[in-house]
């Protein structure tokens, strides 16, 4: 589906009835994000559009704000063109297309981005209605649901990615950079050479700008060719001002600026309400982006998110998690050659951390090789933490039905639960201690990753009391059983249904 922009995205939402507009007076300064918390609910709230938003109205630069456009499933199904009841398991099937799909980019000589450009002593960030999200955030985030474009010195691709970033000066916003990440790894091949790394930031355009941002797709591709995949036609790029880099011509904003590896440039940045449901990230010294041009759409609509997750708390990056990394882990099974995949779940609340596989087995260690996959590829890195493998006769989209198999199936003497331990893993994960999360020492987290290995074990003999299988029957009764008691259902005096 092509929206054109954000403005075109906004215009299908309201439409849809998709739409919150929010045009009482809003502080930027926690009650914004208080507000989005409590209507994105448990990921059935609307998408907002702030309007009236304190210290940014009438003449201001910016006045208003859209959140939430991918919070809910009705929402994710809307981008991909789909009815928006499809089921998961179907949003899913139209991220693993789309991953696979390929249509490079068109450079175009300008666009409605240029219509305002800043630079020098006139770049002022607080001009943009930036929250404070949660209280204890340690500043304004302003980088939440933006794309972040850098590129490989060595190959030309560009990679675009949602990192966290705050404004520190009125031309400074420090970031959080782990190594493990595509812009990370960008980032060392400048430092290698003692340069500076340009990035550019790209604020609203259409959905599947933060869809494909935030889903790690093989280092080697480019977002941009992924997102012209998802909406069936190229993405038109125009040149930045004061950088190497190209971002969408219809873009709302885009911010320029230069990354520089000297630790003597470092700012303080953190904490953030974090995607863990906890604030992470502790409060340190670290990269900051030097403010080089802004330039932005007459009227831009700021775009941000608000982060974290708890239990009955979603959000856009939960609902896009859950529909990400479910797809992008089937990819990797299908690519490895785990053959026999049913479906694949992230539940939401967990934003990917945990993953759950249904397989149709046909071998013994069939869930191990589909896990040692999935841990191998670099879309592991902050996710996958926990991976269960389960039999096609067990619903994935029922906590019951895993809970069961867990139950019967999972024998830690039978190596049914293994431990990979030490692997890489999320430096925002309070699980780990926090001496072995520090990011400028390891680059990156630490993880003990685990198999539940709940599918019935091939290592059994066939048993010739139960009829040659390795398992006894099951108390569901037989079909006849089952259809003599339909048909007579209603003379035991049950009503239907
Ligand atoms: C709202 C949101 C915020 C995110 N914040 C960060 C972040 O601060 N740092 C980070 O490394 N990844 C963050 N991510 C996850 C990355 O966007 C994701 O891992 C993505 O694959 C990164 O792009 P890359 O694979 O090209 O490196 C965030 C994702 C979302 C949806």
């Amino acid at each position: 589906m092509q929206f054109g922009d954000l403005r075109g995205w906004i215009a299908h939402l309201r439409r849809e009835g998709e739409l919150h507009e929010v045009s009482a007076e809003v502080d930027w300064d926690c009650e914004l994000g208080t507000i989005t918390r409590r209507a994105f609910g448990n990921g059935n709230g609307p998408a907002l559009l702030f309007s009236n938003i304190k210290d940014y109205q009438h003449n201001a630069r910016c006045t208003q704000l859209f959140t939430g456009g991918l919070s809910n499933y009705s929402r994710v199904a809307l981008m991909f063109g789909l009815g928006k009841n499809a089921s998961i398991t179907e949003l899913v099937q139209a991220a693993r297309k789309a991953y696979s799909g390929r249509v490079p980019p068109v450079r175009v000589s300008t666009g409605p981005v240029k219509e305002n450009v800043i630079t020098g002593d006139d770049i002022n960030l607080f001009d943009f209605p930036v929250p404070r999200w949660h209280r204890r955030d340690g500043g304004r985030y302003i980088n939440t649901m933006q794309g972040t474009v850098t590129r490989d010195p060595t190959t030309g691709r560009m990679n675009v990615g949602i990192y966290r970033g705050m404004i520190g000066q009125k031309n400074t916003i420090p970031v959080l950079l782990w190594r493990p990440q595509n812009w990370g790894q960008d980032f060392a091949r400048y430092s290698g050479k003692g340069e500076e790394m340009p990035v550019a930031f790209i604020y609203g355009w259409e959905p599947c700008l933060p869809f494909c941002a935030s889903s790690p797709v093989p280092p080697d591709v480019s977002e941009y060719d992924v997102m012209g995949a998802l909406r069936g036609a190229p993405v038109e790029l125009v040149d930045c001002e004061t950088v190497p880099l190209q971002v969408p011509a219809s873009a709302e904003i885009v911010i320029e600026g230069w990354i520089s590896p000297d630790p003597a440039t470092f700012e303080m940045e953190g904490p953030f309400g974090e995607y863990t449901g906890y604030f992470g990230g502790d409060q340190s010294l670290k990269h900051k982006v030097r403010v080089t041009a802004i330039t932005h759409r007459d009227k831009p609509i700021f775009r941000g998110t608000l982060e974290g997750t708890l239990p009955k708390m979603l959000n856009e990056n939960s609902i896009m998690s859950s529909v990400q990394r479910a797809a992008l882990a089937w990819n990797i099974l299908e690519r490895s050659g785990v053959p026999g995949v049913t479906d694949v779940h992230c539940p939401p609340a967990n934003n990917g951390t945990t993953l759950m596989i249904q397989l149709k087995q046909t071998y013994r260690g069939q869930a191990k090789q589909a896990a040692a996959a999935i841990w191998g590829s670099n879309a592991a890195h902050l996710r996958y933490k926990h991976i269960w493998v389960v039999n096609d006769d067990i619903d994935i989209h029922d906590y019951g039905a895993i809970d069961w198999a867990f139950a019967y199936r999972v024998n830690a003497a039978e190596d049914d639960i293994v431990f990979f331990p030490g692997t890489f893993g999320s430096a925002l994960d309070p699980s780990t201690r926090l001496k072995f999360r520090d990011t400028n020492i390891y680059g990156t987290g630490k993880w003990s990753r685990v198999l539940i290995d709940a599918t019935i074990n091939l290592d059994f003999e066939p048993e010739a009391n139960y009829n040659g299988d390795r398992y006894p029957p099951m108390v569901k009764p037989d079909e006849r059983d089952w259809e003599h008691v339909d048909r007579r259902w209603q003379e035991y005096g049950f009503t239907r249904d």
